[in-house]
């Protein structure tokens, strides 16, 4: 039988970056997780239907975090004084060694996945570690809690020191089998998860371009993130004409939908290959601040025509707020501007990258038009309303000063998340 519900509210979402599009006191009509139309007005046809009103509440898509890694939810705030490489060497690998056992994966994935679900975020794309089991311990714990993922074992047969370092052939068999075991779940799914350049073997590189293609599978990975990052890349894989060409030589960059994280020095080649082959750029700017890595360029790519989400990159970033990471994104933007005169960001252009910009990963996701999964947000603003601001002002306001106290409930694919 068809499964209609209707909710009302202050609606507010982002069709295009440039403008917001509002309801006040407006209705959203979802049949079977789908929405079929927003109304000012509620139809003939739908009265006598039973309405969920969230009178004088904000009801807004779910949050879209492209780009974060389980395990350094366990690390966030660490090594915040030093640059990628000391910081991947010193804390992160250390640290992702202790995965090995799955106790301790366990007890650190339940803690991370109820605060990502807490801070509003329905929809996530996840590294865990080089470990088979605790990465089907994370993929059990997103599917019980009911959103939508992500989540990729991640391949490092080089350069992981002696505690986090696979056997190419291990890495292969245990990236095949995670494949096997969750590919045809609809909300939590598998993704190539090469973890950088550095940490492959081009023999292992090979056989993740291989298994994506022969699963349809997609792909993530870290880009041009740090100067001598890209220095190394370029020692490593000197027959290779850019860091990109680095995945797109083995089919890992577009040949299935790919994401790229950090994206800040690239160069014409790779700007092209990114918006021919339609790669997803993942801006991470808490995490590009924190590890000095730098400030990516957002306006130019945008210009460029690369299509760009938002990622927490919890550990490098220190928050899994994505309301954060829209604040730091755009005040990202305005730094630049002071410097180069480029346009900053504005805060619907910001709430598109984490709603239907980063949606667009999962499939009709991040919007409230017709055919959009229902992933929604009720937030709870009412101390500020006295004000008469509007709801294009209350959401900004969400934004900037909000957190997870002011979010009420949760939806994901039309479902209630508990
Ligand atoms: N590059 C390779 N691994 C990582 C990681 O864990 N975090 C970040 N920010 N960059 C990386
Ligand atoms: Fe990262």
């Amino acid at each position: 039988m068809e499964h209609i519900k209707i909710f009302k509210g202050d609606i507010i979402f982002t069709e295009r970056p440039e403008v917001f599009t509002t309801y006040k006191d407006g209705f959203v009509v979802v049949k079977n997780g789908t929405i079929l139309a927003v109304y000012k007005d509620i139809p003939e046809s739908y009265k006598g239907l039973p309405v969920e009103n969230h009178r004088d509440k904000l009801i807004i898509p779910g949050l879209v975090d492209l780009h974060v890694h389980g395990p350094q939810f366990d690390q966030v705030g660490l090594g915040m004084d030093k640059e990628l490489i000391d910081w991947l060497n010193i804390y992160t690998f250390q640290l992702e060694s202790k995965f090995k056992d799955v106790e301790y994966a366990k007890e650190v994935y339940t803690r991370f996945v109820e605060a990502l679900v807490k801070g509003g975020t329905t929809r996530v794309c996840i590294y865990a570690t080089i470990h088979k089991q605790s990465t089907e311990l994370l993929y059990d714990l997103l599917i019980h809690k009911g959103i939508g993922a992500y989540v990729g074992k991640v391949n490092m047969d080089q350069n992981g020191g002696i505690n986090l370092q696979e056997d190419t052939l291990e890495s292969i068999e245990n990236t095949e089998a995670l494949i096997k075991k969750y590919k045809n779940h609809s909300m939590v799914k598998p993704i190539i998860t090469p973890r950088f350049a550095p940490n492959c073997t081009t023999a292992l590189l090979k056989a993740l371009g291989d298994l994506a293609a022969k699963y349809n599978i997609p792909v993530q990975s870290h880009l041009s993130e740090n100067k001598k990052e890209v220095e190394w890349v370029k020692e490593l894989f000197s027959d290779c004409s850019s860091y990109g060409d680095v995945y797109n030589k083995y089919g890992l960059f577009g040949q299935k939908p790919t994401l790229m994280a950090h994206g800040i020095y690239l160069v014409e080649e790779e700007i092209e290959m990114l918006r021919n082959q339609e790669v997803t750029i993942v801006h991470c700017p808490d995490s590009n601040m924190n590890l000095a890595s730098g400030i990516m360029p957002t306006r130019r790519w945008l210009n460029e025509g690369i299509n760009i989400g938002l990622g927490s990159d919890v550990g490098g970033g220190h928050l899994l707020s994505m309301t954060q990471t829209m604040v730091r994104a755009i005040q990202n933007s305005k730094v630049l501007q002071s410097i180069t005169g480029e346009k900053s960001l504005s805060t619907s252009e910001a709430f598109y990258m984490a709603t239907k910009g980063g949606g667009s990963f999962f499939g009709k996701v991040g919007s409230f038009e017709k055919g959009y999964v229902f992933d929604a947000l009720i937030i709870d603003d009412e101390k500020w309303t006295k004000e008469r601001l509007t709801i294009q002002e209350r959401l900004n306001r969400f934004i900037y000063t909000g957190d997870d106290r002011n979010i009420i409930s949760r939806y994901c694919n039309g479902f209630y998340i508990k």
